[in-house]
């Protein structure tokens, strides 16, 4: 593995100390973070292989036997309700030779590889390889799928790749305040549509486009910024040790209604890159990954809370999908300007991109350690 010394060599990009410092002078970090190979290698190591990560919500995996299927970075993961009830968190993939054990979330009484049928009970032990009789001194036991953490946060199932990491806690213990309303008035929607998203940029460039809300005003003047207040005196953020927080007011409905009644947004993000949000009508959980340095990949599952008006919640659906492919078409824009290192670094308005900082920084942070 390349280390950020290296890298810095490689790229004559300034010392550590330095970028330290214009992070906290409101610089983005240097552009070579948002393409070079190296640093995605590095980020996998660093962040993804070692970070708690949403993986599904725990209705998915209600019942022994359930099983979801998720990723962390590059480990494929699945997560099953034992026959004792535990949640598993295991690597999807086969000890046999690394297939996939499933492809898409199901329910079964173990889990048999599609390639070659090894069978492994829910908690990941083998319990059965064809022909395996035949194989002087093979013996299932000991052989088992790799485990990884895995954690509820209230409704959500987290992952993180490393078995021995931190609990979960240790991520969300600074938000969790303001979570706990949220999620016990979102484990009351129900869930409508998963929407996805591929970008041709780097997947903080797309993490930093979701911290911010500057843009909103402009960039989504016909979809978010229509149905919430961007202005700074009503558009508020706040950085945690690992989690960033936005909420906003509702300002416009498609019917008529008292918006005064109303709770508006409110949007929870924890470093790398989980995230969920909702407001009276809709509310969404989701995810972004890193492909390749300059792809990623995100959903965005939405629910719907019962009851709730049809005019709204339609063109919520609508104004939401408009204002993430707004996103996606302005990231993968900003991906060009990177791409050619003709500006070293971004410079932020720190008054409104505060959380930019603080993401950085903690990327930063993670791959020089
Ligand atoms: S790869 Fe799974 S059984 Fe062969
Ligand atoms: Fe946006």
């Amino acid at each position: 593995m390349v280390a950020l010394a290296e890298i810095r060599s490689l790229y004559d990009l300034p010392s550590d100390g330095e970028i330290a410092g214009r992070l906290a002078a409101g610089e983005t970090l240097p552009v070579e973070f948002y393409f070079a190979p190296e640093v995605h290698a590095l980020e996998q190591e660093k962040i993804f292989s070692r970070s708690w990560q949403y993986a599904c919500h725990e209705s998915v995996v209600a019942k022994p036997g359930d099983y979801a299927v998720a990723r962390a970075g590059d480990t494929p993961i699945l997560v099953t309700r034992g026959e004792d009830g535990e949640l598993h968190g295991l690597v999807n993939v086969c000890r046999h030779r690394l297939h996939s054990i499933a492809q898409e979330n199901g329910r079964a009484k173990n889990l048999q590889c599609p390639y070659h049928g090894w069978v492994y009970e829910l908690d990941g032990r083998l319990k059965a390889a064809p022909r395996s009789k035949r194989e002087p001194g093979f013996d299932c036991s000991g052989i088992s799928l790799a485990p990884v953490a895995v954690e509820t946060w209230d409704q959500w199932v987290f992952v993180n790749p490393d078995p021995a990491a931190p609990s979960l806690e240790s991520l969300t213990s600074d938000i969790r305040e303001r979570t706990d309303a949220l999620n016990a008035e979102l484990r009351t929607y129900e869930f409508q549509v998963r929407y996805e998203y591929t970008m041709e940029c780097n997947w903080k460039i797309w993490a930093e486009n979701a911290l911010e809300c500057y843009h909103c005003p402009i960039l989504h003047r016909n979809s978010y910024g229509k149905s919430y207040a961007t202005d700074p005196e009503r558009y508020h953020v706040d950085s945690g040790e690992n989690t960033i927080w936005h909420d906003a007011p509702i300002r416009w409905l498609p019917t008529e209604g008292d918006l005064s009644s109303l709770q508006g947004f409110r949007f929870a993000y924890t470093f790398p890159s989980s995230f969920f949000a909702m407001d009276d009508y809709v509310g969404f959980v989701g995810s972004v990954q890193p492909l390749a340095p300059e792809r990623c990949f995100a959903y965005v599952d939405m629910y719907v809370r019962p009851g709730a008006d049809e005019t709204v919640v339609k063109e919520w659906l609508k104004m939401w999908d408009q204002t993430l492919i707004e996103d996606k078409q302005a990231t993968d824009i900003q991906q060009i300007g990177y791409r050619s290192r003709r500006v070293p670094a971004g410079r932020l308005m720190l008054d409104s991109e505060s959380p930019l900082s603080a993401f950085m920084t903690l990327a930063f942070k993670a791959l020089s350690s």
